[in-house]
This record gives C-alpha cells, sequence and structure tokens, in this order.
C-alpha cells in the first residue's frame, strides 16, 4: 500500500502547521481548516481506477505526476509497481479510453561518463520505483526511484517545479527532458525544442532555458493538438540535445521536427557533488512564450524556496475549496473521513479551466474548460456537486460549454487535450445545462444562447454527430424512435454503432432537460413540445419480454416495428459486461443492461412504475432483484442512480441500507477502492453524495434523501456566503439508527423524501430524527420525488 511514507508525512504536517499559521491571524473559527490532510491521492491508483494521484490544484490544466510504465496508466502513476519513466506536468483523470498526454517528461539520471554515454530510449532508461513510494497529498507529490533520486513536485495552475534529490553525490546528476513521448506514444510530428542560456533578472541566475513543443493524438477523440512548454533549470553544467541515440553535445535545436516514433530531448547535465536541485516547467496550449511566462508569474523562485512556497499554496487553495464543506466528524471513523475528502478533492480534478489559453477561438472573451471526460459521466454527479460547492466554477463551465457550441455549432459529450472526443450516449450537455438552469446558476450565463444550444442538439443533427449533437433525429420524427440499424444518418462513420436503445432513453431524458428550459425561459409552446417528446422512450417498451420473473423490458426495436430481442442481463456483470462499448460489436446498451436502463426514466418513473412495471410493490421487487441478481454495476455511472431509486417507491429505508451497502461493498480507501474508472472523478462524486446522504437526480431540482455519514455537514455558498445545513438526530454513525423517523426543514415539519436545490441557494437548515427501525416518514404518494405524471415540475 502506498498512502503516506514516513518522510512526507513529516512534510504535510509542518505544512499544515505552517499554514494554520499562516492564517491564524484572519482566522474564523472552524471545524476543520485543514481537510487536506484527509486527502490521500492514491485511492484508485490500481485496479482500473486510473486516478490521476499527482500534484494538482481544483480545476488546473497542470496535473503533473511520475508516469509508469504500465498499461493501466491514463492517470500518469499506477500503484502496481511498475517502472517510472519520467514526471510529466499534463494528465487527465480516471479515464477509460487511450491513455492521455504525459508529454515533457523530466527523468533524472545518471550516464556512466559524459552527456554522450546517457541512455535516452524510454524503455531501456526507465528504473522502477523505491519500495514504500511514492506519497503525495494535495498539491504534492513525491517518488522514490531505484537509482539513487527522489523526484518531488508541486504545482500551480499552468506551471509545476520539481524537486530533485540524489544521494550519490560521486556522479553529476543528469535531467533528461522527454519531448516526443507521451503516454500513448502518439507523437505526429511538429516538434520544437531550443535551448537557450538567459541571466534571470530578479536572482542573477543564469538559467537554461528549454522552450518548444510538438502535436500529438487525442486518447479518446479525433484530430491532432499541440501543446507547448517551457523548462527552466538553474546552474546547469552541460547540456545535449538528443535525436533517436544520436547525442550532441552543445547543440541547441531539433535536427527537424520529427516524425511519428521519434525519441527526441535534451540532457542537462549539473556540476559534479550537485545532490538537489530544482527545475520549473510551465505550460501553455498556445504557445511557448506564454508557458514561459505563467512559469515565471507563477513560480517566481526556481529554488528550493520556490517548491515549498509553491506546495504551501497549493494546500492552501485546496484547503480553501474543501472547507466549503464542514463535517461535524465526531465519532466517524477515520476511515470515512479518509473516503469522503478524498472523493470530494477528486470531483474538483476536471475539467480543467484553460481561460485564455486556448487556441481554438483565441478572440472569445468567454471562459474556456477542456477534459469533459466525458459529460455521460459527469453530468450525474460531478456538476451538480459543483452548483453547490464551486457555483462559480459552474457557472463558468456553462458559458464555456454554450461557447463551444458557437464555435462548433453543436454541444459537445466528450473533449479532450483541446479535441473532440467521442459521444457516449445522448446529448447529455442538454441535461448539464439544465440541471444548473433549474438550480439558479446565472452569472454571466446567456441563457438564451444556452436554450438555443440545447435546441439545435435535438433538431440539427451534424455530419460528425458521433462527436457532438445527436445522431438518429430523422428517424425518431418518423417512428418515435431510433431503429437498430438506422441508416438516416450514414452520412458519417466516426463513432456511430449501435446502442440505439440506450441512445434514445438518454435523447429522451435530454428532451426532458430541453422542456425545464423551455419552461423557464417562457417559450411554452417548447415546453409542451420537448415534454411530448420526452416520452418517446417508452416506445421501445416491450411488453412481453421476461427476465427474471418480472415482464417488459425496454428492448431494441428495427424500423419495421418489430422489437429486437436481448437478453434484459445483456452488458450486466452476469452476461457480456465486458462487451457493450464503443465498438462495432457493442450492440444496443450502452456500458449497462436493459435491466438497468429499464428503470432510467427520471422524470418519470411513477408512469413507468404505476403503467409499465406493474405497481408499486413489483417495482420494489424488481428493484430488489436488480441487485440481488447482480444485474447491477455501480463501477459505471448509469448504476448510480437505481442505488437512490427506492425513494419513488415510498421506501426511503430501503435506499439507506442500499447506499450503504454499496458504499461498504465497492468503495474503500486503498488503491483498488473504487468499482471502475474514476472517470474524471465520478466515482468520487458518487462516494460523496452517498455520505452527504442526499443524492442528485441531475438536470432536474430533485435531491433524494437517504441517510448521512456525519452527525451534520454544513455547506456555505461561496458566491453568497448562505450556508446549508444538514444535522441528524440520534446519529449513531449509520449502524443502528439510520432510517429517517421525521424531518424539519427550516423548522418546519418535512415529510417529503427529497428536497430541491432552494436550501444550497438561500440558506437552510433540514434537520432529520433517525431512528433503528423503518417508518412512515417519506412513504406516502405526496411524500415521492416529482415525476411528469403526478405533477411537479
Ligand atoms: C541510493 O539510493 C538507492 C535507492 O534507495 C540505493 O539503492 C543506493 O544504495 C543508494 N546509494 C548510496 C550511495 O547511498
Ligand atoms: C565530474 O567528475 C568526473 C570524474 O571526476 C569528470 O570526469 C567529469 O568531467 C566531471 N563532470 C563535470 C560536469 O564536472
Ligand atoms: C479560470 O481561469 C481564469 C483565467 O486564469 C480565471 O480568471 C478564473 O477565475 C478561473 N476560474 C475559476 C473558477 O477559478
Ligand atoms: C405527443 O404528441 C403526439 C402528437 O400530437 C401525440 O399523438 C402523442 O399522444 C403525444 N404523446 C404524449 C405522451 O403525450
Amino acid at each position: 500500500m502506498t498512502i503516506f511514507s514516513s518522510n512526507p508525512k513529516t512534510r504535510a504536517v509542518v505544512v499544515s502547521v505552517l499554514f494554520l499559521l499562516h492564517q491564524a491571524s484572519a482566522l474564523v473559527i472552524r471545524a476543520e481548516a485543514d481537510p487536506a490532510r484527509f486527502v490521500d491521492p492514491f485511492i484508485g491508483t490500481s485496479n482500473g481506477g486510473h486516478v490521476f494521484a499527482g500534484s494538482t490544484l481544483p480545476f488546473a490544466p497542470v496535473k503533473a505526476v511520475a508516469d509508469s510504465h504500465s498499461s493501466d496508466n491514463q492517470g500518469g502513476y499506477v500503484s502496481d509497481g511498475s517502472p517510472i519513466v519520467g514526471i510529466s506536468p499534463l494528465h487527465d483523470d480516471g479515464t477509460g479510453g487511450g491513455a492521455s498526454m504525459g508529454q515533457f517528461k523530466a527523468f533524472p539520471t545518471f550516464c556512466s561518463g559524459g552527456l554522450d554515454t546517457c541512455v535516452t530510449q524510454e524503455t531501456s532508461r526507465m528504473v522502477s520505483p523505491v519500495s514504500g513510494s511514492p506519497s503525495g497529498c494535495p498539491g504534492y507529490f513525491s517518488i522514490g526511484l531505484q537509482n539513487g533520486y527522489t523526484a518531488e513536485v508541486t504545482t500551480t495552475n499552468h506551471a509545476a517545479i520539481h524537486r530533485f534529490t540524489t544521494n550519490w553525490s560521486a556522479q553529476s546528476p543528469v535531467l533528461l527532458f522527454d519531448l516526443t513521448n507521451d503516454l500513448s506514444h502518439s507523437f505526429q510530428g511538429n516538434g520544437n525544442l531550443n535551448i537557450q542560456t538567459l541571466t534571470a533578472q530578479r536572482q542573477g541566475q543564469t538559467i537554461t532555458r528549454l522552450t518548444g513543443g510538438g502535436e500529438w493524438n487525442p486518447s479518446f477523440g479525433i484530430g491532432t493538438y499541440d501543446v507547448y512548454f517551457c523548462l527552466d533549470v538553474v546552474g546547469v553544467a552541460n547540456y545535449a540535445i538528443y535525436d533517436n541515440g544520436a547525442i550532441n553535445i552543445g547543440a541547441t535545436s531539433l535536427p527537424s521536427e520529427g516524425s511519428p516514433g521519434d525519441q527526441l530531448g535534451a540532457l542537462l547535465q549539473m556540476p559534479n557533488g550537485t545532490s538537489s536541485f530544482v527545475a520549473r516547467i510551465g505550460v501553455s496550449w498556445m504557445s511557448s512564450g506564454k508557458a514561459c511566462t505563467y512559469a515565471e508569474s507563477e513560480i517566481p523562485l526556481i529554488t528550493s524556496q520556490g517548491f515549498d512556497e509553491t506546495q504551501m499554496n497549493a494546500r492552501a487553495v485546496w484547503n480553501e475549496l474543501l472547507t466549503n464543506v464542514q463535517v461535524d466528524a465526531t465519532g466517524v471513523s477515520s476511515n470515512t473521513q479518509t473516503l469522503f475528502w478524498s472523493s470530494l478533492y477528486r470531483s474538483f480534478i476536471s475539467p480543467m479551466n484553460v481561460t485564455g489559453d486556448n487556441p481554438l477561438w483565441p478572440d472569445s472573451t468567454e471562459p474556456y474548460y477542456d477534459s469533459y471526460y466525458c459529460i455521460w459521466d459527469s453530468f450525474r454527479v460531478v456538476h451538480p456537486l459543483w452548483t453547490i460547492v464551486q457555483p462559480q466554477a459552474q457557472a463558468e463551465v456553462i458559458r464555456a460549454l454554450i461557447d463551444v457550441y458557437r464555435h462548433t455549432g453543436w454541444l459537445p459529450d466528450c473533449r479532450m487535450s483541446t479535441d473532440m472526443g467521442y459521444t457516449q450516449g445522448g446529448s447529455n450537455a442538454d441535461s448539464l445545462l439544465s440541471d444548473s438552469f433549474v438550480k439558479g446558476i446565472s452569472a454571466g450565463i446567456n441563457w438564451m444562447d444556452g436554450y438555443a444550444a440545447v435546441v439545435r442538439d435535438a433538431t440539427v443533427e451534424p455530419t460528425l454527430w458521433g462527436v457532438q449533437g445527436r445522431g438518429g433525429i430523422k428517424s425518431r420524427a418518423q417512428l418515435g424512435y431510433i431503429p437498430v440499424g438506422d441508416t438516416s444518418d450514414a452520412v458519417s462513420t466516426v463513432n456511430t454503432v449501435g446502442r440505439s436503445a440506450s441512445r434514445l432513453l438518454e435523447y429522451s431524458y435530454n428532451d426532458f432537460s430541453i422542456a425545464l428550459i423551455a419552461k423557464g425561459v417562457g417559450d411554452y409552446q417548447g415546453y409542451k413540445y420537448y415534454l411530448n417528446k420526452s416520452m418517446d422512450a417508452l416506445n421501445l417498451w416491450d411488453p412481453t419480454v421476461q427476465s427474471a420473473g418480472f415482464t417488459g423490458f425496454i428492448q431494441p426495436r428495427y424500423s419495421s416495428g418489430e422489437f429486437m430481442y436481448v437478453d434484459p442481463r445483456m452488458c450486466s456483470p452476469v452476461l457480456g459486461h465486458t462487451s457493450c462499448y464503443l465498438n462495432p460489436q457493442g450492440g444496443e446498451f450502452y456500458e449497462a443492461s436493459s435491466w438497468q436502463y429499464s428503470f432510467y426514466f427520471p422524470h418519470n418513473m411513477q408512469d413507468v412504475i404505476q403503467n409499465y412495471m406493474g405497481g408499486t410493490s413489483t417495482f420494489l421487487n424488481r428493484l430488489d432483484t436488480l441487485f440481488k441478481n447482480g444485474y447491477s454495476d455501480v463501477g459505471d455511472e448509469p448504476g448510480f442512480m437505481p442505488t437512490f431509486l427506492y425513494n419513488y417507491g415510498g421506501r426511503p429505508d430501503k435506499t439507506v441500507d442500499r447506499v450503504l451497502s454499496t458504499l461498504n461493498t465497492y468503495f474503500s480507501t486503498e488503491t483498488a477502492g473504487i468499482p471502475g474508472n474514476d472517470d474524471s472523478g465520478a466515482m468520487g462524486a458518487y462516494a460523496v453524495w452517498a455520505s452527504l446522504g442526499f443524492f442528485p437526480v441531475a438536470g432536474q431540482n430533485t435531491y433524494l434523501l437517504s441517510t448521512p455519514l456525519f452527525r451534520s455537514v454544513t455547506f456555505t455558498n461561496p458566491v453568497t456566503g448562505t450556508k446549508a445545513t444538514i444535522t441528524a438526530n440520534n446519529w449513531d454513525g449509520a449502524t443502528t439508527n439510520k432510517y429517517v423517523q421525521s424531518a424539519k426543514l427550516n423548522g418546519r415539519t418535512y415529510t417529503k423524501n427529497w428536497i430541491n436545490h432552494e436550501i444550497f441557494s438561500k440558506g437552510g437548515t433540514l434537520e432529520l430524527t433517525l431512528g433503528s427501525r423503518p417508518s412512515s416518514w417519506g412513504t406516502q404518494p405526496g411524500d415521492l420525488p416529482p415525476s411528469i405524471t403526478t405533477g411537479g415540475f
């Protein structure tokens, strides 16, 4: 297990003490001033979690970490003992697909003689971590290497500073800078690397400055991208450029722009006897000049002190965000606290804020965010958390998405490295937008443009509908569903396979999201129209199909009107679990079974329960069977909401049991502690909601209540300063007294088993009284969450 090794733990404590001293003058009494001390960045770094474990700031473009030579290195570092190929400044977090970025690696090494004896080829030079390594905390990562170095890194928004310490003073340390090898080895050329010697104005230091960039492929999308760097090292004795094994001592540029497969970079030799040195790197998506400016302004000192100050600041920035949430941790195990804070932390790593550094439409004055990977994953749990904890950043995300629509014509589902990414299902940006719209997120947002964007998704089909907007629009207009093997949109071949059933379900819910925005902007005709369209999903309800004693499931349908039979268990953990992706044989359901998708009517549950599933008690049995028979999979995002769905059947007590058992069974503080790819923090965000005891029905103004793992939780709205508090009387750690007996909202008796966003936007208190037995609280028809046929929207 990695967690914290002894040396850096001491460092973390020192930093937190310094932080406390630093803050003492402006002290507001807080329950916990340094929640960063509970964050374990290594949760989810093995077993396919793909978590980014390195140093970053909230939604920062720079995410620095050691890169493992491992097939699971989507997040850079993997806790599987694999050799390390370098420490690089750009990563995505928790993604599936290929591994993103990872270029511009700094790698500390020794050479047997002069620079011309250095080994530059990636797999020949890589070196294993020492045991008990690495360690880290928010804003800091450290790894010991078997070549005698300890490599530390800390970051700002657009820059990183490395500190390399060696125990081998008899030799001169060498820093290898690898320009071309990203994690996926996708270098496309356009390489550029220049070495200059400068004298720093402020410190009179001699700086060796490397600048340049190159071109690579995105990890789950189309096209190519270019990105640039600026690396500064002080006190270099000697340097060289390497070009596929040819080492040119004293050369100051590459002989050519390079081509795919090339290994290009530089070697910087420090004087004999150097035991520690630092290197600073800035990154820009626009130019290396901009990368230098970022580095100089964000990390002025290229010294060990500059490192320490950067690290302290990074921790303070994280604590500023995390302390918007305060929990009463009395009686809460340290494991639960670690899981909670680590999960909350991971919910704010992606997407990244690239405002002011957007190469795509540099003249726009709107914010730009990138690394939506993908909205299919993040709209359900990550962005609803941002609406409460970081509403200003969420408003910027909405503005950035609307600007993507303005410049490309449609909203995206997935983007990475400034390129278009593959859409996973529906046009779920529509629901991401409606979620913020109904919650009153408005700062700087042109919601008329937002409305135009979602309407365009629903009405105009792009040629490249596999990477933006929707497909099947024409067929759906004729048939009311998307047929198997739809040919109405055959013009594109990019990411257009299958998923006809799951896409229709998602498009239908996306249409409901559009209806909510239409209503809010006063387009009543639009509201009626999209509400009607949101029922289309039921056209795929085949009332004859049976499975495990239940009748009626979502099935794909041919254009003739005939249903296609797909075993409702297909794509679930018990049948064909890993065969439902974006591949030609991926089938008609994406990453979840018909068993699971047949519950996906977040806007219309009562209709489905009463008129399709056979009534409340059959619905509740069916939900139990989904879990008991292993048809559900919380390791993919469609598996999240069903754990809270019992509230629609008037059984919030069953939600409590299901959510607690899901959390206990599938989530832990181990490196293998999450059930699937973290997916840009989605697994983390689910664990946060499950621990808080309420869950967003993303896209609408509804949170389903379960039971909290804390006696009390307070959210401070960082924009308005208002506070929302949820308290639990008789709380005993969700062991015996876990069921709600009664509730008061702002002092008034409250029997609904759901709340809306008002408590967070205006402030307020929800007081739950818990007991050991299920009660009648939240069970009556008037207590159930909103649903179209029972009113409420
Ligand atoms: C330096 O550290 C490495 C890795 O821990 C170790 O193998 C080596 O023996 C050390 N060398 C010296 C000179 O202490
Ligand atoms: C370091 O010392 C070795 C042997 O003493 C010598 O050959 C080498 O040139 C020195 N390197 C530098 C960069 O001073
Ligand atoms: C996003 O980046 C821009 C430019 O650096 C900055 O002005 C803005 O405050 C950032 N947004 C957030 C929410 O931090
Ligand atoms: C939707 O509108 C169509 C056309 O007006 C109508 O036939 C259909 O019954 C409506 N569907 C629902 C669910 O209201």
